[in-house]
């Protein structure tokens, strides 16, 4: 790796180039994006020693998806957060060519990093690694080498993404996988003493045919007796109301068996996200809540994410607490967030619309929407920058919402529909940021996120005609800022 020589000094000259040049309209106020190249999938997440730790898949040398590193910014507010920083490079021979996304689990005051390396031989051969790094509360750190060596037989090179858990005084880890028939699976280990790992077996679902590679497990606990394993599979074929995307994330709850390695009486697989622009999201504990973090951004779609010109691409979701109800996740907005609200720029109760429109000075809002649905069956609601605009519309009699992004210009295109159900009224939240949306639909029962490009600045909410309004509040946000 060539660049590995000059590290720092190509480091340095990307850094001075992003002081100068960063003026675009769509760099985002108040979602974590990188200064310079391309973040993606998030990565040992935790709350350690005071803080949370965010890392990241990060490239910082361009927006290609290649030289993966480990980027971190810690924050114990989600307002101020450290400056984006390199924990691991892609410089060993067992991750060469990318320290690849894996989870963090906190043991004896150490932060244990696991990560798969990445290798590609002379002939492109892709080789995996399951590796360990032990991170300390004063921020040093250690890699210690290769836990697992290669994938187990009957399985191919696709084999990453280590997550772990505890059950019962011992260790899981789990992966995802492909099989030698290109079918998607997740793999468990298991350990006593989170450095020596065995094959406990291959995770049984009913999903047997389910994409030919499932990224990014997580399992997690619910309550006493439900779990739910979350992952990120490829090769789903897109039906009504589902699997939109290139790539899929979502989840399935039940009964987890680890002696067996089984997971029973599960539900249906469901999308976490219906919006075009969320892959590869990772779930940790903290204070009795399981919190998500999603990659703002999409696999093999590039060229609709424009920031790339500017020499940034992509970013990450505000952190969302799962909630689990009526056997579903229900996605809110972690608490602490209320703290990037500055004043109150809009607050209506009870009024019906005549065509309202709200002119906005900045894209920076935080936006509480609840919308009449016995007195109008079908709502259109226009978020518009100048001559183009995102429709995000609802049929009562359908339960079907729709986002629609063809009146943009712009960055990627498309239509979004999923069903919702809505009685008496459409709640809608969103987080409105430079090129990012994020919306909580019905407190959370769906969520969309996407990125968008708009050539102006101008920013307009317009509600439909005779549209009862029972609420909607706008909060000006913030800017996070991230310090030494
Ligand atoms: C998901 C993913 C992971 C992999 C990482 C590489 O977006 O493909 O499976 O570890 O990204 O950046």
């Amino acid at each position: 790796m060539n660049y590995l020589k000059n590290y720092e000094k190509v480091y340095k000259e990307l850094e001075e180039y992003y002081n100068n040049n960063d003026n675009n309209i769509w760099r985002n106020k108040f979602h974590i994006e990188m200064p310079f190249g391309l973040i993606n999938d998030p990565n040992g997440l935790s709350f350690y020693n005071g803080e949370y730790h965010i890392f990241y898949q990060w490239n910082p040398f361009g927006c290609e998806h290649k030289t993966k590193h480990w980027g971190l910014v810690k924050t114990k507010d989600f307002v101020n957060f450290t400056k984006p920083q390199i924990i691991l490079k892609p410089e060993e021979w067992y991750d060469k060519n990318g320290c690849y996304s894996g989870g963090a689990y906190v043991k004896n005051g150490t932060l244990k990093l696991f990560y798969t390396g990445n290798v590609k031989d002379i002939n492109n051969q892709r080789e995996s690694y399951q590796c360990m790094v032990d991170y300390n509360a004063d921020g040093s750190f250690e890699k210690k080498g290769v836990l697992i060596d290669k994938q187990p037989e009957r399985y191919t090179a696709h084999f990453r993404d280590p997550m772990i858990f505890e059950e019962n005084e011992t260790y899981y880890m789990v992966l995802g996988v492909q099989t030698e028939e290109l079918k998607g699976k997740a793999l468990i280990y298991k350990s006593k003493d989170i450095n020596n790992w065995r094959l406990a077996g291959e995770l049984k679902t009913n999903m047997n045919n389910f994409g030919y590679m499932w990224e990014c497990p997580n399992v997690f606990r619910l309550n006493e007796d439900k779990f739910a394993f979350m992952f990120s599979p490829q090769g789903l074929e897109e039906e009504e109301f589902k699997y939109q995307n290139i790539y899929q994330s979502g989840y399935v709850i039940g009964n987890l068996n680890l002696d067996e390695v089984s997971l029973t009486n599960h539900t249906k697989f469901k999308e976490i996200d219906m919006g075009f622009d969320f892959y590869a999201p990772q779930v940790f504990h903290h204070n009795g809540k399981n919190i998500m973090i999603g990659w703002i951004g999409m696999p093999d779609k590039d060229n609709e994410y424009l920031s790339s010109e500017y020499g940034w691409m992509f970013g990450l979701t505000m952190p969302r607490v799962l909630e689990y109800k009526d056997n579903v996740l229900y996605q809110k907005p972690l608490e602490l967030l209320k703290k990037i609200r500055q004043a109150k720029i809009v607050d209506i109760r009870n009024e019906m619309s005549d065509n309202w429109t709200i002119s906005l000075d900045s894209r920076n809002i935080e936006c509480k929407l609840d919308l009449n649905l016995i007195s109008n069956e079908n709502i259109g609601l226009k978020l518009s920058f100048k001559d183009e605009y995102i429709l995000i519309s609802y049929s009562k009699k359908d339960q079907v919402c729709t986002v629609d992004r063809n009146n943009m210009k712009l960055g990627g295109k498309g239509i979004r529909k999923f069903k919702l159900k809505a009685d008496s009224s459409l709640r809608l939240h969103m987080f409105i940021d430079n090129s990012i949306i994020e919306i909580y639909y019905q407190d959370g029962l769906e969520t969309t996120t996407l990125m968008y490009f708009p050539k102006s600045d101008n920013f307009k909410i317009e509600i439909g005609n005779d549209i009862k309004i029972n609420e909607l509040q706008i909060w000006e946000v913030r800017r996070i800022n991230y310090g030494k």
